[in-house]
């Protein structure tokens, strides 16, 4: 052993005690005669100092450390000299005094410095992920998340369940992304895809008689990248047979209840809220709602027809909706800056936004096409009060709910209204399928294994089933965990009965063949005694990046991509020899630039 102690692990009650502590410099710092070195380890930063009367040997080696030297210093734990203590360190009460120091590496000039790394290019830092993962908030990150998944672990182990492997090399898996292709050499022209879930191979392994089932997993997913999805990312994965809706659920509250008190010292109250979907989507706009503010939408479909604004009435006469919000304490904005709003509006997708300040009465253009009782309850179901501002859109349901579910996001972060803490709601009661406008098709709003409710079972079954009415009015046995306005989990009851399973492919458009080439397996395996069975699959990087505070899931994963799908520290994707290409027998036709 080179150390015998942590620099964060130090305190007052090592106080004459000889230590050897081994670190990197974070900072030097020279005080007539006297050389400090707040020295940094995993545990943390403790303030070394080197004077000439304790080793004139180890003093004169200190003027030669740079940041990022990699030391191991000897000494004798001190208290600080009264009033050079440092509360605003966890050592900050003592302090090492150096005997020997020995410099294990020394570090080129860095592209950063470490303290500075906050206020650095992300892509500077990304290819230098070593450098940037020295921080101590990073680390801290990696931290949680460790404990994390020790303690899901734990507790899934606890409650029976078995974490198994499933493939990487595998066939497509439908989660709605694209996938990510990998060729076989020795099947020349074949492709395995990595998997965007193990959702197959779960359900498979109920069938098989494993009966509780998890796994901390990768998941692949081509698709457009944001600040919550990454294309590689974990999934705490969990499959369980003989188990209704009310068991999963109960399971993941316990388990997150768990999570967060070890982790974090939070309490949370169980059982979670839940909202059924439409609603979730008339109060909010969303089906992922952050719930840590109010500023919910209301209807204003009876009013729009009271008045004669034309937007509105039009586009309640052609099967649309009209809703608000209320701005509160918007009134005073200036007409730049609710133009500002409007365009912003636009750009989610409006057509225009419509506004009426309560000032003095109600000011607006569209004021004048409203009678007086009409306004007066647009702001009494909106609760707004001298000095608020009503936002309206009117268009087709989906839009009027996106734009003001993202306005209503950035109202409130604007208004301060967002309190601290975790909100955690299940939403429930999601349609089966959603009607796909630009390819006139439905798609299965979970995936297509999804489970309808019991009492929608034989209307799926029914011969008139493409009725769009029918289809539209199917209910799932389908739940999302909801965090802080982030979708950080989605499960169902999946369906056990070929039949059902074959009719449920049927209504999405796949053909028996394509149902055969791609799920075939599946389809088989549930014509030997498939269990009743159900499961869902929480994301990792999120559940933690919200833990921590972080602002993107890349803070919370040790070697993240880019937006554009790229590793700058290892220069990941890159062109490969042509001879590999050859082996696989794949040639390279890029399109001329
Ligand atoms: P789903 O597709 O909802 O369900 O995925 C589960 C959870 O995984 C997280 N997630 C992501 N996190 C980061 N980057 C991404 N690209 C990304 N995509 C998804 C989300 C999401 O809620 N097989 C089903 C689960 C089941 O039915 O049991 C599934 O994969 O937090
Ligand atoms: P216009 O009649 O187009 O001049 O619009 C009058 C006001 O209504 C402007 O403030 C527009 O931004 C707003 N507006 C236009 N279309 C819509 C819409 N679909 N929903 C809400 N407001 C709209």
């Amino acid at each position: 052993m080179i150390r015998n102690k942590g620099c964060g692990e130090t305190s007052t009650t090592d106080i004459g005690r000889n230590v050897t502590l081994c670190g990197w410099v974070f900072r030097r710092r020279d005080h007539g005669g006297l050389i400090f070195v707040d020295l940094r380890d995993r545990s943390g930063i403790l303030q070394v100092v080197f004077s000439p009367e304790a080793s004139p040997d180890a003093h004169r080696q200190a003027h030669t450390l740079r940041s990022e030297y990699v030391i191991a210093v000897s000494g004798t734990i001190r208290k600080r000299p009264p009033g050079t203590e440092n509360p605003a360190m966890s050592t900050g009460d003592v302090e090492l005094y150096a005997v020997t120091l020995d410099v294990l590496n020394e570090s080129s000039t860095l592209p950063f410095m470490i303290e500075d790394a906050a206020e650095t290019s992300e892509s500077l830092r990304l290819k230098h992920r070593y450098l940037d993962l020295r921080r101590p908030d990073l680390q801290n990150n990696l931290l949680i998340r460790h404990k994390v998944t020790k303690i899901v672990r734990d507790y899934l182990d606890e409650n029976g369940f078995i974490e198994i492997e499933t493939p990487m090399l595998t066939k497509s898996t439908p989660e709605g992304a694209r996938d990510y292709l990998v060729p076989s050499r020795l099947n020349p022209g074949h492709f395995y895809a990595l998997p965007q879930s193990p959702q197959i191979f779960k359900q498979i392994l109920m069938v098989a008689g494993l009966e509780k089932y998890f796994q901390i997993v990768k998941c692949f997913r081509d698709e457009d990248l944001r600040a919550d999805r990454q294309p590689e990312f974990t999934q705490i994965d969990l499959e369980m047979s003989f188990a209704d809706r009310e068991d999963i659920i109960a399971l993941v509250e316990g388990m997150l209840q768990r999570t967060f008190r070890s982790t974090l010292n939070v309490e949370l109250p169980i059982p979670f809220q839940r909202l059924g979907f439409n609603e979730c989507m008339e109060r909010f706009g969303t089906d992922k709602p952050d719930l840590r503010f109010g500023l919910e939408l209301k209807d204003m479909g009876d009013l729009a027809m009271e008045g004669k604004f034309k937007v509105f009435r039009d586009a309640i006469e052609s099967g649309g909706r009209v809703k608000a919000l209320n701005g509160k304490g918007l009134a005073h904005l200036s007409r730049k800056d609710v133009d500002a709003l409007t365009d912003e509006a636009i750009a989610y997708g409006a057509k225009g936004l419509a506004w009426i300040k309560v000032k003095d009465g109600f000011e607006s253009p569209i004021a004048k096409f409203f009678p007086e009782n009409a306004l007066r309850e647009m702001a009494s179901r909106l609760g707004a009060e001298e000095g608020d501002l009503m936002l309206f859109v009117a268009d087709k349901e989906n839009i009027v709910h996106d734009v003001l579910g993202r306005l209503r996001l950035d109202l409130g972060k604007r208004l301060n209204l967002i309190e601290r803490g975790f909100r955690f709601a299940w939403v429930v009661d999601f349609p089966l399928l959603e009607w796909n406008d630009e390819e006139s098709r439905f798609e299965a709003m979970h995936h297509p294994f999804t489970s309808p409710v019991d009492d929608d079972v034989e209307k799926l079954l029914s011969d008139n089933v493409n009725d769009g009415d029918i289809l539209r009015n199917l209910r799932a046995k389908a739940y999302d965990l909801v965090l802080n306005g982030y979708e950080i989990g989605g499960g169902s009851i999946r369906i056990h009965r070929r039949d059902v399973q074959r009719r449920m492919f049927a209504v999405l458009g796949v053909t028996d063949e394509d149902a055969k080439a791609k799920f075939g397996f599946l389809l088989d395996a549930l014509d030997y005694g498939a269990p009743p069975h159900g499961g869902i699959a929480l994301g990792l990087d999120r559940l933690v990046m919200i833990m921590v505070g972080a602002s993107s899931i890349r803070d919370v994963i040790a070697f993240p991509k880019t937006q554009k799908a790229t590793c700058l520290m290892s220069g990941t994707p890159s062109p490969v020899d042509p001879k590999q290409l050859k082996e696989l027998s794949i040639r390279v036709d890029l399109p001329e630039l």
